[in-house]
């Protein structure tokens, strides 16, 4: 049984709902003066057969004991189940760390954070080491940036490391799966990173996940990195937010640059915001780690790094921050290490001149086009309309509409219709196949109804231009609402469960392991919106009709009935005069 069943098995709806308002017998099921809008006649229903509530007043909506505390107390789905968890003395895995292998990637942590140490301290202290410090020297790193980043040297020899870990107790699969060592011609192991200048890159928690490493000439390729493990994933690193984490948040602003020694560079001069998304184009998975620290987020790139495509993913992470993305371009041929070694106030010139994504798209896209004509009005609009296109802010979209506009001398309105035409074409493509299955569970009670069409929408990422008439109250089961709300603005089953607490991943792994034959997709999906919706008003009129067996009269009839409103009523309005 999944954590969030065993939660909702032992909880009992009425004892929860009733810890926040008075609740009052009303023949099966309880009465209330409902907790979320103001009302003088209680339309707030609690169903403990059903385990649900139900608001028939201003509200019109209702759910189970989850959605019930969700919205009282403002909690997102996570946050609810570990509060009503811990009241039941259910444990709930942390946010983070899912329990299975937890301890394993404990160990990759320690491997890691040791090799970092040997490959310091032979930096600093071994007779090999001199040609990585005088490198260091030459590209101006001082002692205490080296101290700062723990740079170190990788010994140029085949088992140095690889002993000396296992001298501590580490095994030959450990190393390997924390990438240190790698599979040699003839079957056995030896150091991965061999006569080289080493970076080790820490997370937000100062565990050392994997390395950069460098060489100390010109010989290609110049940097290798750790390879993908289960504590080291490239797409979700930000080298130096460790270091960086304080200063991104007091400044509200962080820095992105391409390069490990920018980064250095960067902090040696006290710009401290400064991070590197690891020599690609910054991913989803680093734009929700920075968004915990700051809404904004300024690219410092080169030229060729500021493409088109590069520029359209910004837009979505724009949506995702909602806040805008500042971009500044680096003069050509130079990154951010020798610009701020040449004139640190140069960089702060340069950040201050920071533009817009999308202005700094349009610009770029008119340079090279003749405006006065009409293929270059033409290209113009092809090229920015899908950038536009994607913006879920109304105002912004108006805004570079109308710059559009005005650009090509195009009217407003056929740019509009154009844009809206974009728009459902996009979303017929876009999406992912199901990924792998790891650790499906099926929930206890199952509402196979639900789960039919969470299915078919999380299995065919094309439903998502139309899945009309489908609203989140057709789920009374909280996880498959959530599921399906986090659909609605997720691009693929990795972003949505990203966007979801982990324990709802559980029900993901399930749902898209199912198997729907592949045919008459559009027309299973019609079918099941329409029953849920049947299903959902069936539901609604019985329960209405349960609870109008106590209609008002009733409520005047009955003494006990009164006095709890009345004390209600009284409660609130206490309340509202000590908040004025
Ligand atoms: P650059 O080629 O711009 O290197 O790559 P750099 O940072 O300026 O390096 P220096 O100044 O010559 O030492 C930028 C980043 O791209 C990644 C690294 O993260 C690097 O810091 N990269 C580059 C690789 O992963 N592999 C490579 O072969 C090259
Ligand atoms: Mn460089």
């Amino acid at each position: 049984m999944s954590v969030i069943d065993e939660v909702k098995q032992r909880l009992d709806i009425v004892e929860v709902i009733g810890a926040y308002v008075p609740l009052a017998k009303a023949g099966r099921n309880f009465r209330a003066i409902c907790p979320f809008h103001s009302e003088k006649n209680p339309s707030f229903y609690v169903y403990p057969e059903r385990q649900s509530w139900h608001c028939f007043g201003a509200c019109s909506t209702g759910g189970d004991v989850f959605s019930f505390v969700m919205k009282k107390e403002g909690l997102d789905f996570g946050e609810t189940l570990r509060l009503l968890a811990s009241r039941v003395g259910v444990t709930v895995p942390s946010r983070r760390e899912p329990e299975a292998g937890k301890d394993e990637r404990e160990r990759l942590y320690q491997a890691n954070a040791a090799a970092a140490q040997y490959f310091h301290d032979r930096l600093l202290n071994s007779p090999a080491g001199k040609k990585a410090r005088s490198y260091l020297g030459g590209r101006g790193i001082q002692a205490e940036t080296t101290r700062d980043f723990q740079l170190g040297y990788s010994q140029n020899s085949w088992e140095g490391l690889k002993k000396y870990l296992t001298e501590q107790g580490y095994t030959e699969v450990e190393l390997g799966t924390a990438g240190l060592t790698i599979e040699g011609e003839g079957g056995g192991t030896h150091d991965r990173f061999r006569n080289k200048l080493m970076f080790p890159i820490f997370d937000g928690r100062g565990r050392v996940t994997g390395f950069g490493a460098r060489v100390l000439d010109d010989s290609l390729p110049k940097y290798i990195n750790s390879p993908q493990t289960p504590v080291f994933d490239k797409s979700g690193t930000l080298y130096g937010i460790n270091l960086a984490a304080t200063a991104i948040r007091r400044e509200d602003m962080a820095i992105i640059v391409e390069g490990f020694l920018d980064v250095i560079t960067a902090h040696q001069n006290g710009f401290s915001n400064v991070i590197a998304s690891m020599g690609t184009a910054i991913t989803e998975k680093q734009v929700a780690i920075l968004k915990k620290l700051s809404r904004n987020l300024t690219l410092a790139l080169d030229a060729d790094a500021a493409g088109e495509e590069a520029m359209l993913r910004c837009v979505d992470y724009e949506n995702t921050l909602d806040a805008e993305i500042k971009v500044v371009i680096l003069p050509k041929g130079r990154d951010p290490d020798d610009v701020i070694k040449e004139d640190a106030k140069q960089w702060s010139a340069l950040l201050a001149k920071a533009l817009p994504v999308v202005d700094y798209t349009i610009d770029s896209v008119t340079a090279g086009l003749d405006l006065a004509t009409a293929m270059g009005k033409s290209a113009t609009v092809n090229r920015l309309l899908p950038i536009i296109a994607r913006m879920k802010d109304a105002t912004r979209q108006d805004h570079y509409l109308n710059k559009l506009a005005r650009l090509t001398g195009t009217s407003y309105n056929r740019l509009e219709a154009a844009l809206s035409k974009l728009r459902d074409t996009r979303q017929k493509k876009g999406g992912t196949r199901p990924e792998d299955v790891s650790q499906a569970t099926r929930p206890v009670v199952a509402n196979p109804r639900e789960e039919y069409c969470l299915t078919l929408l999380l299995q065919h990422p094309e439903l998502k231009k139309n899945y009309q008439g489908l609203k989140p109250e057709y789920f009374e089961d909280t996880e498959n609402r959530v599921i399906f709300t986090a659909w609605q603005e997720a691009r693929d089953i990795a972003s949505l469960k990203e966007s979801l607490d982990p324990t709802i991943h559980g029900r993901i792994d399930y749902l898209t392991a199912k198997t729907i034959p592949p045919n008459q997709i559009e027309r299973k999906l019609a079918d099941c919106i329409n029953q849920l919706h049947k299903y959902h008003l069936r539901n609604l009129k019985e329960k209405r009709a349960e609870s109008m067996e106590l209609d008002e009269q009733d409520i005047k009839d009955n003494e006990q009935l009164r006095e709890v409103f009345a004390q209600e009523r009284h409660i609130r309005s206490g309340q509202k005069e000590a908040a004025r």
